[in-house]
């Protein structure tokens, strides 16, 4: 791992875009209800992406003409992200999207794709709820997609889960229940080599995050299971979160 980088170092950077599953989050299938979401919440407002990445859901929004800044850890995600069509016009800071500021308020502040897990402790994770209602103007929001944990997966006694298992791919999820702990492990065939990388995460239940928000002084709006506002049930596999910070 490069130390100021995170996870997301320039070898994961360089193929972050075409990589396993990630490929697919780039399909105008997945990317359009995201934005068509993100642009009726923010309005005439701005919108604050957390983990900005490589623009995959700034870009398409900006376009929409909704002016969008973002924090991002990792210089070598940046950099993708600025070598893309309208990327130099993304106003981002590099930090912690638990700690760093970014100037003015926004109606909107989003963070998907699972990444509020990238914060591997429970005081980060709040620090990050607390963060973003800062960053919100009374009446904005708060978005948030991630996985319901899999733990009704995990038979009693087991700590490992395949998530993907292909010709050239294979994925591992590993569980520390005590520490609600998960690192997930991804081996890929590259060039007749397997490469490996092992993420850490923090998995957190809805109603964790739902008390996070509490503790920032927030409120759900509402909690679907998918991006075209799909309901929320006991079968969802991720929930996509609406938090708002009440009106002045
Ligand atoms: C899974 S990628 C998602 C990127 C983008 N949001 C997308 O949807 O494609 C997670 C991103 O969050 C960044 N990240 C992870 N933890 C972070 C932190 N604590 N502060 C800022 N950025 C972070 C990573 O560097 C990476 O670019």
């Amino acid at each position: 791992m490069d130390d100021d980088d995170g996870y997301f170092d320039e070898r994961v950077a360089a193929r972050y875009d075409e990589s396993g599953e990630i490929a697919e989050m780039f399909d105008p299938a997945a990317v359009d209800p995201v934005v068509d979401l993100l642009v009726e919440l923010a309005g005439s407002g701005r919108a604050l992406e957390l983990g900005i990445g490589t623009g995959r859901i700034a870009l398409p929004l900006a376009q929409r003409g909704v002016p969008v800044y973002g924090i991002e850890l990792s210089q070598a995600m940046l950099a993708r992200l600025r070598a893309k069509p309208g990327g130099e016009d993304i106003s981002v800071t590099i930090g912690d999207f638990a700690t760093a500021t970014v100037d003015g308020t926004f109606s909107v502040a989003y963070l998907v794709f699972n990444t509020i897990l990238n914060l591997t402790t429970q005081a980060e994770q709040v620090a990050c709820f607390r963060n973003v209602a800062v960053h919100l103007e009374p009446g904005g929001c708060f978005v948030i997609e991630v996985g319901v944990p899999e733990l009704q997966r995990l038979p009693p006694g087991e700590t490992i889960r395949a998530f993907h298992v292909s010709e050239t791919r294979w994925g591992l999820d590993e569980y520390d229940v005590a520490r609600q702990g998960l690192t997930s492990h991804h081996f890929e065939l590259v060039d007749g080599r397997v490469e490996r990388s092992s993420i850490p995460f923090r998995y957190a239940w809805p109603s964790e995050l739902d008390l996070m928000a509490q503790l920032a002084g927030m409120r759900l709006r509402e909690r679907w299971s998918g991006w075209k506002r799909e309901p929320f049930t006991s079968d969802s596999r991720k929930h996509v979160s609406v938090w708002e910070k009440p009106a002045a």
